[in-house]
């Protein structure tokens, strides 16, 4: 992957003189010199099923799939130039990011969208370490899903000690024989049911070959799901994967349930992997996720020299992030309650302002509401409106028969209960995977004004309706 930190051509089409949309009041404020980052969405090909095949025509950030990596410490202050070569309208997404409402790239809704052509510069401070990643909110179903990604690396200012950071890109890709992109997106199977699953799983922009290692080796693996639907279930057989943060969240390290990390659309896990399985043989990498179609990713190879003889034992925890602590005995409660979808109890919700029975929302291609609302677009009056700096305890409820990762803007929340029982390690995540009818309570301080997206990160459940607003003042 390219590091951004290497400068980048610009694209000549764009013009020389071309100026950035600056945002005037804050620049000055900030003392931090900032990390300068170029990001140009284009149509290009590449690379990535292998030689085998003919090159994809993809929508790529400077012409790389995932697209440059942004790499900076925790407290920089990032000053990002977009480039719009696409034949359509965009914004970047910092997905997970705590940052100001004008900077989140939403459509409408936080900024208005970059037009073709057109640059934006966005700029903001990094309060928060960890691993995060970026995308468009603009049609993201095919904008995203036609290579528009990549991760963006916040480094602790005292990481654990690791032999290798490496970075995980994944996504999957519905391609046809030719390894061209299947047509269409937003076909009314995938909006209704579990979204564009597809046929091929990249890591990197690329089919994984294998993972090498030496033995006594300590990798610190950031793993992301860039994946319009497809939820991952990674499993290192052989080996015992330590989660050390969650949505780039320090996390009490601990072993996956089941030894397998379960990633949804938009999460992110941290992993800690000591390589200290049988030297001989070689050690599958699976995605067990969806049990009757697991495979293999490729296999972890040792190397024929040991790194070292034991494995390290220096600490794998990670300072916390500055998150305000929730105070629950002055929480105010919110409900919001998920339905629709293929199979469902949903009969009705409401739609620009009138209700309408399921058969005509099929008919408008949304099917999927939050507390009786299927959205139209990203604005819309808030499903409630939080109190600046006040703790909340949000209940959401899936009244469906599908998963659903739910992802807040501009705040991070931690998981308290799932169907009442206390969740683990009570993480702090920008999206939570719930389950067929499973209800989750979390908890937040509404600390980031703003008017924030609310959605399922299944990119056609967020297209057809799973969508809202939750405002905090100032
Ligand atoms: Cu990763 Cu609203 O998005
Ligand atoms: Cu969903």
């Amino acid at each position: 992957m390219t590091n951004l930190k290497h400068p980048i051509t610009r694209r000549t089409f764009l013009g020389a003189g071309a100026s950035f949309a600056a945002l005037a009041p804050t620049v000055d404020a900030w003392a931090s010199k900032p990390k300068t980052f170029q990001l140009t969405p284009a149509p290009t090909t590449f690379d990535l099923v292998g030689s085998k095949y003919p090159k994809t025509p993809v929508w790529a950030y400077s012409g790389t799939v995932p697209g440059p990596m942004i790499r900076a410490v925790q407290g920089d202050r990032v000053q990002i130039a977009v480039s719009n070569g696409l034949a359509e309208n965009t914004t970047v997404h910092w997905h997970g990011l705590r940052i100001p409402n004008g900077m989140d790239g939403v459509p409408h809704l936080t900024q208005r969208p970059i037009d073709k052509g057109e640059n934006f510069l966005y700029d903001f401070e990094l309060p928060d370490a960890g691993t995060y990643w970026y995308h468009p909110h603009v049609r993201a179903t095919e904008q995203q899903g036609r290579g528009l990604y990549g991760a963006f690396i916040i480094e602790e200012k005292s990481p654990p000690k690791v032999d290798r950071d490496i970075t995980w890109v994944l996504d999957d890709w519905r391609l046809t024989k030719e390894a061209t992109i299947a047509e269409p997106f937003n076909h009314m199977m995938d909006l209704t049911h579990g979204g564009r699953i597809g046929n091929s799983v990249t890591v990197n922009g690329k089919l994984l070959d294998t993972l090498p290692v030496h033995f006594g080796e300590r990798i610190r693996l950031r793993i992301i799901n860039t994946a319009n639907a497809r939820i991952f279930g990674l499993m290192f057989d052989g080996h015992d994967p330590q989660i050390i943060a969650l949505d780039g969240h320090p996390v009490q390290p601990h072993a996956p349930k089941d030894n397998m990390i379960t990633l949804g659309p938009g999460q992110r896990a941290d992993v800690i992997i000591d390589f200290t399985a049988d030297r001989a043989k070689q050690h599958p990498i699976r995605d067990a996720y969806y049990t009757r179609s697991a495979y293999e990713l490729g296999p972890v190879v040792y190397a024929k020299e040991a790194l070292r003889k034991k494995p390290l034992d220096t600490p794998i925890t990670i300072a916390p992030n500055p998150l305000a602590t929730p105070n629950l005995k002055t929480a105010s409660r919110h409900e919001i309650v998920i339905s629709g979808g293929a199979m469902g109890r949903m009969r009705e919700a409401t739609f620009k302002g009138q209700v309408m029975g399921i058969r005509d929302l099929v008919g408008v291609g949304k099917i999927w509401a939050l507390n009786g609302i299927a959205a139209h677009g990203p604005v819309m009056d808030p499903i409630f409106t939080l109190k600046k700096n006040q703790t909340y305890i949000i209940s959401m409820q899936n009244d469906t028969q599908w998963v659903h990762p739910m992802h807040l803007h501009g705040h991070a929340f931690q998981i308290h209960t799932r169907n009442g029982k206390p969740e683990p390690y009570t993480p702090w995540v920008d999206t939570v995977l719930l389950g067929p009818n499973e209800v989750a309570e979390v908890a937040l301080v509404a600390d980031n004004p703003g008017d924030w997206l609310y959605h399922c990160h299944i990119l056609e459940h967020h297209a057809a309706g799973m969508s809202g607003v939750v405002r905090v003042t100032n």
